[in-house]
């Protein structure tokens, strides 16, 4: 119960600063895992001693994963020809991973434990190279189903282009200054501000607060708008 009312209290301190509020099932990740800890952000984000190299990311409290250190992720790539054997112009995505997708897939790739943070609560409590996991038990993957699993075992060959770099014209891209402010678009003015480094990433269609569509999308479903917010279709 006390932990109920604390992890109750958390949301609202984050909402009542009126930059965001953590809802959904980020804001109990702590009930996902017996190591359970009421500083939800701790799952994410530290004051101290975070990692710095994952590009615009702010006190990400993740450590590498395994994956990432052996560039385990089979990116989506068409070199796919049709019926007639012709090669189909489509997009290639050569790179690892990068900055947020990283960051997301150190818990969704259904490998990775989601309770191993560089520096856990408390005094003295850092590890950069393996994590520490919050309430020292077992390292716990996220729930293994495909609803919450993106990426697994290191396929993103099926998903959207990630860590793919912006480029106006490519598949019907608008230009990166187009305005979208006002047309239900969560926390972004311009297509610009849903890239990180001229990419996009994960948090270009989700925004992993909370946002006032389901799943995290920063813009809704319906009529395909998350879709054309990028693309002229
Ligand atoms: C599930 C992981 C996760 C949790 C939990 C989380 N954050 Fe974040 N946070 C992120 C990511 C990823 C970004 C970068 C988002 C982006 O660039 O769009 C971010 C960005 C931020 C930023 C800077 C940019 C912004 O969005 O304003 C602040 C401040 C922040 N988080 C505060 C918090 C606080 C406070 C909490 C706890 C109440 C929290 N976060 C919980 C993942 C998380
Ligand atoms: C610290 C671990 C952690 C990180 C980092 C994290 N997530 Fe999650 N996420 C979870 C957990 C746990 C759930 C709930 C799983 C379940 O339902 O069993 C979840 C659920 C979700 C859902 C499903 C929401 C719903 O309503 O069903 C989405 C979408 C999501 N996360 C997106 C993201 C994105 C995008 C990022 C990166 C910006 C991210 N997550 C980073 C742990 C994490
Ligand atoms: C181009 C936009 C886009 C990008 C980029 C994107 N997503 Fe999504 N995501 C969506 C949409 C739309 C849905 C809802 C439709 C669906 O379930 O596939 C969704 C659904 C999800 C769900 C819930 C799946 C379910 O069925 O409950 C999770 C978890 C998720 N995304 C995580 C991620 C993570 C992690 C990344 C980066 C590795 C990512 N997304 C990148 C658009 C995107
Ligand atoms: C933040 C901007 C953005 C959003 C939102 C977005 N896309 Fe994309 N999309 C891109 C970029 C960038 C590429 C890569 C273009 C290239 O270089 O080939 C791409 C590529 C594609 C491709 C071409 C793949 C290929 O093999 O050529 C398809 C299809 C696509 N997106 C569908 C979608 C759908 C469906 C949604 C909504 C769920 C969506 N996009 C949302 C930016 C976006």
């Amino acid at each position: 119960m006390r932990k109920m009312v604390l992890r109750s209290m958390v949301v609202l301190a984050a909402s009542s600063t009126g930059l965001f509020a953590l809802f959904g099932p980020h804001a109990s990740i702590s009930s996902f895992n017996s190591g359970s800890n009421d500083e939800v952000c701790v799952y994410c984000h530290t004051p101290h001693n975070s990692r710095n190299n994952l590009g615009p990311i702010p006190l990400w409290n993740k450590p590498a994963t395994d994956l990432e250190l052996t560039n385990g992720f089979t990116m989506y790539g068409a070199a796919a020809s049709n019926v007639e054997g012709e090669t189909l112009a489509g997009t290639v995505t050569s790179q690892q991973p990068q900055s947020m997708t990283l960051a997301c897939l150190s818990c969704h790739d259904g490998v990775s434990a989601m309770n191993s943070v560089i520096n856990a609560p408390g005094s003295g409590r850092v590890n950069a190279t393996d994590g520490i996991i919050i309430g020292e038990i077992d390292p716990k993957p996220i729930r293994n189903d495909v609803a919450v699993t993106i990426g697994k075992g290191g396929n993103l060959a099926d998903d959207h282009p990630l860590s793919i770099e912006y480029i106006e014209g490519r598949a019907s891209l608008k230009p990166t200054s187009t305005v979208i402010s006002g047309d239900g678009w969560y926390r972004a003015n311009t297509i610009g501000d849903l890239l990180r480094n001229g990419k996009v990433e994960c948090v270009s269609c989700h925004d992993p607060h909370g946002t006032p569509y389901g799943l995290y999308t920063r813009q809704q479903r319906s009529g395909s708008k998350l879709c054309l917010g990028c693309h002229n279709k």
